[in-house]
């Protein structure tokens, strides 16, 4: 059984999609341990409790430091045991030491199609905003592997969503999660706790 730790940062659409591709048998072999906020008011804390699953917050803002913030992150992943930590919508920088101790264990979903619309400063809304000023015509999102860089990880997963006339960012950001993002993440991580989706070699330190 695969242990996972969902990270996240707002409403849990995302952590919702994986609840219930658990719940449906969509995917197996795989169970959420906990689910944890650097946001007290994340919505998706709240979803979490629903499922009865252990949800709690890690705010930066109770720490003295950053250095202390992460080491107290990393403690609380380490209770849990965890074989993967999915980032869904999750708006914190993961520090070297945290993407060392998971190398290749530590997912995120991007909301629009690799390398496209990705890197420093393309998250939430400012993703389809840069979509739509270029005018493409698809976009779509994207399972990776989290690395040290930004978006920058191995690709596993992808699906296309058609850009739109009369598309706003919200409406664009709607359609991705509906048609990509909350299938491709519960499918990525079947895929890993099945072994379809072959992940690196470890490598701990
Ligand atoms: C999603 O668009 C995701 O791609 C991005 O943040 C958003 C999270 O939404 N990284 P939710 O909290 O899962 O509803």
């Amino acid at each position: 059984m695969l242990r996972i730790g969902v990270l996240v940062s707002g409403g849990g659409t995302n952590l919702q999609a994986i609840l219930d591709a658990i719940d449906s048998g969509a995917i197996t072999n795989a169970q959420v341990e906990t689910v944890i906020s650097n946001n007290p008011g994340a919505y998706a804390l709240e979803r979490a409790r629903k499922h009865g699953i252990d949800a709690l917050c890690v705010s930066p803002k109770t720490f003295e430091t950053r250095d202390l913030f992460y080491q107290a992150l990393m403690e609380k992943l380490e209770e849990y045991r965890l074989d993967l930590i999915v980032l869904a919508g999750y708006l914190v920088t993961i520090p070297p030491a945290m993407i060392r101790r998971y190398r290749n264990r530590i997912i995120n979903i991007h909301p629009s199609l690799i390398p496209s619309f990705c890197g420093v400063g393309y998250y939430g809304l400012k993703v389809h905003e840069a979509a739509l000023k270029r005018g493409v015509k698809v976009t779509g999102a994207t399972v990776h592997i989290v690395d040290e860089g930004v978006d920058s990880g191995p690709i596993l997963l992808q699906k296309a969503v058609e850009v739109l006339p009369g598309d706003t960012p919200e409406i664009l950001q709607r359609r991705v999660m509906e048609q990509a993002e909350w299938k491709i993440l519960p499918q990525a991580i079947d895929g890993i706790a099945n072994h379809r989706i072959q992940m690196p070699e470890e490598e701990q330190t």
